[in-house]
This record gives structure tokens, sequence and C-alpha cells, in this order.
């Protein structure tokens, strides 16, 4: 697996100081408010167990799969929800906690069904951003780092499902993707 990457962009430290500074930020913004992290799955898991655990306030977790069809380095700009939340959003502010932001279709998407259902409030956090990328006008509220127009695996990220439980934020090897024809 570790033979695949060109290089670390970001490492495991690195990884945790910025969630303990997000875990910061979120729990002073939302002292008295009724929190809830919103999990993209699957990629945001990873970033999602670290992040609840460095917020101080009171919350609640629901999960959201969404798909933007098939399992290459492009997203096809069609989303689907797979799998929805358990639980009514009603008065709720919730945040939406991601893995990256790339072209901003899967978020512009969601952010618009959720903001449908009579919560409070809607941000997004990021653990990464790739705005050279965006195609839908999205800023996130939350942001842990703005990475280059490079295909990431690590830390929840995926390539084709692989590498998800690499600890550490790295770049793939164009030439993993390149031979499967994508
Ligand atoms: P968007 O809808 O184009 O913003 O795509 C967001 C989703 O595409 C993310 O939640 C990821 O699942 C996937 N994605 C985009 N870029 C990367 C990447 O560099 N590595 C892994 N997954 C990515
Ligand atoms: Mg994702």
């Amino acid at each position: 697996m570790r033979q695949d990457i060109k290089k670390v962009l970001i490492c495991e430290q690195e990884l945790a100081s910025k969630v303990k500074e997000l875990g910061e930020r979120i729990s002073e913004d939302y002292k008295g408010k009724h929190l809830l992290l919103v999990s993209v799955l699957k990629g945001s898991i990873v970033f999602m167990a670290d992040l609840m655990r460095a917020i101080t306030i009171p919350l609640q977790v629901d999960f959201m799969s969404v798909s933007s069809y098939g399992t290459g380095v492009k997203t096809s700009g069609v989303v689907k929800i797979l799998k929805d939340l358990d639980n009514p959003v009603e008065g709720l502010d919730l945040i939406i906690v991601e893995d990256i932001l790339d072209s901003g279709m899967t978020l512009g998407y969601l952010r618009e069904v959720l903001a449908q259902r009579g919560c409070r409030s809607i941000r997004i956090v990021t653990l990464l951003d790739k705005p050279e990328r965006r195609q839908v006008d999205i800023i996130p509220d939350y942001c842990g780092f703005v990475v280059p127009d490079e295909f990431v695996v690590g830390y929840g990220l995926d390539y084709a499902e692989k590498y998800r439980n690499l600890p550490f934020v790295g770049v793939l090897k164009s030439e993993v993707y390149s031979t499967s024809g994508l």
C-alpha cells in the first residue's frame, strides 16, 4: 500500500493538531446550540471520529451516504442519496463533515437537501479543500488544509475503496490509476 504513494502531503501529527484546533473552534462557536454533526460516508469517517472527540460540548451524530456514481478519480456530477439521516433535523444546528471539497457538487447538493428540512443552521467543515477544481459556489466554514489539484488518499480518503486506512494523507502515484483506464 505504502509503495503506491508518491509523497506524504499531511503527516499524522499535522492532522492531529489541526483536528484539535478545529474541535476547539467549533466548541466555542456552538456553545448553547443544538449541534448535529452529519458525516458524509465513507470518506469522512476517520476525520469524523477524531473531530467529534476534539469537540467538548454536547453533540449528536448522524450519517449520510451519497454517491456521484463510480469509483474513479473524477466526479460524474450526478449525486444520489444511498443512505439518508436516521433522524429529523428540525431545530438543530448542523455541521456537514466532509473529507474533501473538490468540485463542490456533492456538498452543494447536500446542503440544499438538508436546508429544506427545517434545521436552524447549516455549516460545512472539510478536512481538505481543492479550490482550483470548484464548479459550484461553496466556501467551507471550517477547513483543515488547502491541497493542490492532485489525487490524495489516506485518513479516510480512498481510491477505488483502497487506502482509507493510511494514517496520513498522501498523493497517489499516477501510474496506480492511469493503468486502470481512468
Ligand atoms: P465533489 O462533489 O467533486 O466536491 O467531490 C467530493 C468527493 O469526491 C469527496 O467527498 C471524495 O469522496 C471524492 N474526492 C474528490 N477528490 C478526491 C481525492 O483527491 N481523493 C479521494 N477522493 C476524492
Ligand atoms: Mg466523500
